[in-house]
């Protein structure tokens, strides 16, 4: 049984029910598990450990690469059974139990989890749950759809339970990059010149008596929901599109631009379509999750080559790739996430990061994950990595939210994810404002000039120029800075509608 699946004659003795699986965990255990952008996660051992904890129960640390497909979070959320969370998350259940505070949250930059582990500040892994399309004959796996943090678990883990998943095919064996930098203070340089620079093996190293059980699935990942296009995020694509071609006419960037980063979300998938129809061409990425529209930059040929940590895609897009893999195998590469997010790489690769903000402010510093300065929305994932260390850090957001009541672009953010030093580029769909160069006085004037929506601009100017005339390098009143989110909770907006009649 599974012979093409697992090639080590020891390891196929031990195929085990998920439900057995779910018996190895007990109370205050940390626990890893592959997955990240909803790909590549544990789909079997960590269901039935949510059933399990249902009738049995237990409390346990989860850490994975990032978020997990399969409403497996919310069932491990139902069965009260996770203590701590970490790194990134974007389900609605827990979202809400860790804004309750019944669930911890470590919103950690994605690039550092495995540094945070490797160097022992951070509990010991009990056991990690790994997906694979294959078991060697040594005991490596061939991961499937992410790479995410799987090899530094593989490495730290005390044991390991794999999940090979059959639906998922054979030609995705060599889509892997898996490199380990090592430990300080002998850690390495990672020798990536180029996104399409492979260093490392094509499977996960994994001592074969670590392995304590093998569980077979076909359960394919959760599709990525993508909001279609629409004209506000439509817009945004086109500022930025312009902004680089004005770029090539002056000579600062190519015709290929530099190696992309586009985070998650709408806007950015929006803006990397907004690509199909440019002129620029032999396009390449160097992100974290390839998302469709990468796929379609690919198939145009405007993208020579796409480097991440995940394939992160539609149902119609899953099929459409994986069926016919063999197409992308030399345009595409999966690397693990602490070098898909090196700061080294990334900056010597000169990659434009394109990240999406929750809000940002009047000079330019960036709030991606707490709604109103409290709430956790999603996470920082690895906006932090790229947008510290990018060759152009762009941020880019609607001007408004929630039927015009919410204004983005406020007095002073809420909470600080990416401060006014890591931020180049701020668009919305008013326009762009190209922060670099300029004091914060001038940032200001340029952003409201750009990027507020009309509802809020002259509300802005005055809040603005009422701090200046108290003075300042960067002009504040205090008092006054957060009262935009007070008006908005007494209102139900923003506006300050007495002085707008
Ligand atoms: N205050 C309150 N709610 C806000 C808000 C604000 N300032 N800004 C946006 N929202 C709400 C929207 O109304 C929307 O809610 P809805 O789904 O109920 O309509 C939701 O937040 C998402 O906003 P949206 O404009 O649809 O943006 P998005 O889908 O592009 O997501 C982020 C934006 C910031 C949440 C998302 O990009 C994110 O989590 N980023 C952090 C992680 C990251 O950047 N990773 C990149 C590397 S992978």
């Amino acid at each position: 049984m599974y012979s093409d699946r697992i090639l080590n004659a020891d390891l196929s003795q031990k195929v085990i029910t998920s439900e057995e699986a779910a018996s190895f965990f007990k109370d205050k255990m940390v626990i890893a598990s592959s997955g990240f952008t909803k790909a590549g996660d544990s789909k079997a051992v960590l269901a039935a450990l949510a059933v399990r904890a249902k009738i049995d129960p237990l409390k346990v640390t989860l850490i994975t690469g990032a978020s997990l497909g399969h409403d497996t979070d919310a069932a491990l959320v139902e069965a009260e059974a996770l203590s701590l969370r970490l790194p990134f998350q974007v389900d609605r259940t827990l979202r809400k139990a860790i804004n309750k505070g019944e669930v911890l949250f470590i919103d950690q930059h994605l690039g550092e989890t495995a540094n945070l582990l490797k160097a022992n500040n951070f509990p010991k892994i009990d056991i990690a749950i790994l997906e694979a399309i294959r078991i060697n004959e040594d005991g490596s796996i061939v991961p499937t759809t992410s790479v995410g943090n799987s090899a530094s678990f593989a490495e730290l883990a005390d044991k390991i339970i794999i999940e090979i998943n059959t639906k998922v095919p054979f030609s995705l064996c060599g889509l892997h990059d898996i490199f380990s930098t090592g430990t300080y203070p002998n850690r390495t340089e990672i020798p990536i010149t180029n996104a399409s620079t492979r260093i490392g093996s094509d499977c996960i190293p994994i001592d074969i008596n670590k392995i304590i059980g093998v569980v077979i699935t076909e359960i394919i990942d959760s599709p990525a929901e993508i909001a279609p296009a629409d004209e506000s995020t439509m817009a945004i694509s086109k500022h930025l599109i312009n902004y680089f071609t004005d770029e090539v006419k002056k000579g600062n960037l190519t015709n290929s631009l530099m190696p992309l980063q586009a985070g998650i979300g709408k806007v950015a998938n929006a803006v990397l379509n907004g690509f199909l129809d440019s002129d620029f061409e032999n396009l390449t990425m160097y992100s974290e999750v390839l998302q469709d529209s990468t796929f379609d930059l690919l198939d145009s040929g405007k993208m020579t080559f796409a480097s991440g940590s995940s394939i992160t895609v539609s149902e119609a897009y899953y099929h459409r790739i994986f069926n016919d893999f063999d197409k992308y195998k030399d345009k595409v590469v999966l690397r693990p996430q602490d070098i898909s997010n090196a700061a080294e790489v990334i900056r010597r690769l000169g990659v434009i990061s394109i990240n999406t903000a929750l809000e940002c402010d009047l000079y330019g510093n960036v709030n991606s994950t707490h709604v109103a300065g409290t709430d956790m929305m999603n996470g920082i994932g690895g906006s932090g990595d790229f947008a510290r260390n990018a060759y152009l850090s762009i941020f880019v957001t609607q001007s408004v939210a929630k039927n015009n009541t919410i204004s983005r672009i406020v007095p002073m953010v809420s909470h600080t994810d990416h401060n006014e030093h890591d931020v180049d580029i701020i668009v919305t769909e008013q326009g762009l404002a190209d922060l670099r160069g300029l004091a914060p006085r001038q940032r200001a004037v340029a952003i409201i000039e750009n990027c507020v929506h009309p509802l809020y601009k002259a509300q802005l100017q005055d809040y603005y120029d009422r701090a200046v005339a108290r003075g300042g390098h960067t002009p504040h009143i205090l008092e006054e800075a957060f009262s935009w989110y007070q008006l908005q909770k007494e209102t139900g907006t923003m506006q300050r509608l007495c002085e707008l009649v």
